[in-house]
């Protein structure tokens, strides 16, 4: 269906045209004086450049040719050539109730894509750390609204899961359990189903034998070694692997349902591994890879670069494969497994420079069609109070779980200080609405600027934050069921009416404009679009709840009104959290 803005345009435009002026004038936009008007066109003012003629005689004539027009309640010419446009409500309650209708509100897609997501990208047996927290956060998002606006999403969390931290764990294990039979060479037997270590123990391995690896030469070195002989195959070292694996999987799953985060795909960079021989003859195959340096690398500049791009490396001199190597090696599989024509990377910006080089190599080897979209959505960094990247009080970096526990405990006593429930409701609801602070403090930003983690600010109940939109919903909830109860459950899913209450005027102003926003936010992958208008929404509908008697009203066709806006404006609220991955709960 038509987008709001886009019936009003065209009606301004066939104005315009209709006085002998180009239609391109005609373009309306919200109003940035809602005191004065909702919407505004400002074409006579480039229109008077145009036609050499004073901006507030084109407006006028605009205006006259709409006078008649039932879409509005006022069209006025106000110097020096701006058109301030009233709606007429009437009209306005028709559009929501055709949206109320439409499917997904009328939010459309004239072409359905088919998208691979990589987001989360957690390196196995190294703790999530909160830099992994955007990636998951950001990329859950993206996939919600692009499965919304009807394309096929497959989702890949991409684990790190081939790297030097395998070959650094196996090593650790070996000082510290050398009579395990994966280290017995002579060994020829079944390995053990049971793994030789719990997570607890995992968690403890990586981080002690990283930091033995920094000053301990040739520690570091054994890993290393480790390291490739597991790449190679090597069956003692692959059975410890699928442990690592196992464990870890297990632990991560919990750790990404916590956040209400979760994956179609488990694959990591190991299953690209079969496809990296192949793919490395392929490239010298076509002559587009040449050795440099006694590495192999990929030209990947363009006439048209403002700047020089060095060449992608795909096989260093030792032989090894790197991480460029990988990605290309999954986009070989991903093309295999589901011809994508959309790919999207939710990663760190700082690994902007390493996406260029792939998405070029690909289109430049053919190894995706050359009008296949490749979209990287680089974030920022989150940063501490003190604009430095987020650190533990001891300088260490914080983990997931923690941030978890500290933002739940913060929402806790918020409910806690001011209601007396009992504690495992304040504990239930503290989880719902701690998640609440936590995306949408990170998603309230642009992704690819930094922002600073701020639990106070984020688990507030006031202001631009998560807590502040369930507290609206939860607020629409109670009003919807006070008035099911009063009235023997009757239902609230009614037809929006025309009202000539200003506050309500602009409630219905603001649901409308649902479709247009998510459409928007789908083509731009920008979840900050969603949250600042669940942010203006909310604010619109709390002006309209403290200036209307909603269960009090006696006239019952407006009452039903109040019911049926209130309904619509919950079930897109609703609509929206859900897009930004989180829920409400029934009170709070
Ligand atoms: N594991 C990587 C990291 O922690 C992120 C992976 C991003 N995805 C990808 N296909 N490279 O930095």
């Amino acid at each position: 269906m038509k987008k709001l803005l886009e019936l009003i345009t065209e009606e301004f435009e066939k104005a315009f045209e209709k006085n002998e002026y180009d239609k391109k004038l005609g373009k309306v936009v919200v109003s940035n004086r809602p005191d004065l008007c909702q919407y505004q066109c400002n074409g006579a003012m480039a229109g008077a450049k145009l036609y050499h003629k004073a901006p507030i005689m084109i407006a006028n004539q605009v205006v006259e040719s709409l006078q008649d027009n039932e879409m509005f309640e006022s069209v006025e010419a106000v110097m020096p050539g701006f058109i301030n446009i009233k709606l007429n409500s009437e009209f306005v309650a028709k559009y929501l109730n055709d949206m109320k209708e439409a499917d997904k509100y009328g939010c459309e897609n004239k072409a359905p894509e088919t998208i691979v997501i990589d987001y989360g990208g957690a390196n196995v047996a190294k703790p999530l750390h909160v830099g992994h927290l955007r990636s998951a956060v950001i990329g859950e998002s993206v996939k919600r609204i692009e499965r919304f606006m009807g394309n096929k999403v497959i989702s890949d969390v991409h684990l790190g899961d081939w790297g030097l931290q395998m070959g650094l764990i196996i090593t650790e294990l070996e000082c510290r359990k050398p009579d395990l039979v994966y280290f017995d060479e002579s060994y020829t037997g079944e390995y053990p189903e049971e793994a030789p270590f719990t997570i607890s123990e995992l968690e403890e391995i990586y981080p002690c034998a990283s930091a033995k690896s920094k000053v301990d030469e040739e520690f570091k070195e054994k890993a290393h070694q480790a390291t490739l002989k597991l790449q190679s195959g090597y069956a003692p070292y692959t059975a410890i692997w699928k442990h690592i694996m196992k464990v870890s999987v297990e632990d991560l799953k919990k750790n990404y349902g916590n956040l209400n985060v979760d994956f179609d795909l488990w694959k990591g960079e190991s299953d690209a591994q079969p496809y990296i021989p192949g793919l490395i003859q392929d490239l010298i195959d076509k002559k587009l890879a040449y050795e440099s340096q006694g590495a192999l690398v990929v030209d990947i500049s363009k006439e048209d670069d403002t700047k020089e791009l060095p060449p992608c490396i795909v096989r260093k001199s030792d032989g090894a494969a790197l991480y460029a190597t990988s990605d290309l090696a999954t986009i070989i599989q991903r093309e295999q497994d589901y011809k994508p024509n959309h790919y999207i990377y939710v990663a760190d910006k700082r690994q902007e420079l390493h996406f260029t080089q792939v998405f070029r190599v690909s289109k430049k080897a053919n190894i995706v069609d050359e009008n296949t979209k490749m979209e990287f959505l680089g974030f920022g960094t989150m940063n501490g109070k003190d604009g430095k990247p987020f650190k533990t009080r001891d300088g260490g970096v914080m983990r997931l779980e923690n941030l978890i526990a500290q933002i739940n405990k913060a929402v806790y006593d918020k409910i806690m200080e001011n209601r007396t429930v009992s504690e495992e409701e304040a504990n239930n609801t503290a989880k719902i609405v701690g998640l609440a602070a936590l995306k949408y403090g990170d998603l309230s930003n642009q992704a690819s600027k930094d922002y600073i983690f701020d639990i106070d600010r984020f688990a507030s109940f006031e202001g631009n934050t998560g807590p502040y939109i369930l507290y609206t919903i939860v607020r629409i909830k109670s009003i919807l069921e006070k008035y099911k109860a009063e009235s023997g459950n009757a239902d609230v899913n009614l037809p929006v009416i025309s009202t000539d209450n200003g506050s309500q005027m602009q409630l219905m102003l603001e649901v409308a404009k649902f479709n247009e926003i998510i459409e928007n936010a789908a083509e731009e992958l920008a979840p900050h679009k969603i949250c600042s208008y669940v942010y203006d929404l909310s604010n619109v509908f709390n002006r309209f709840y403290h200036e209307t008697k909603i269960l009090a009203e006696e006239d019952q066709t407006k009452k039903a009104g109040y019911i049926a806006l209130i309904n619509l404006t919950i079930n897109v609220l609703e609509q929206c959290i859900d897009l930004l991955g989180f829920s409400a709960p029934d009170r709070m």
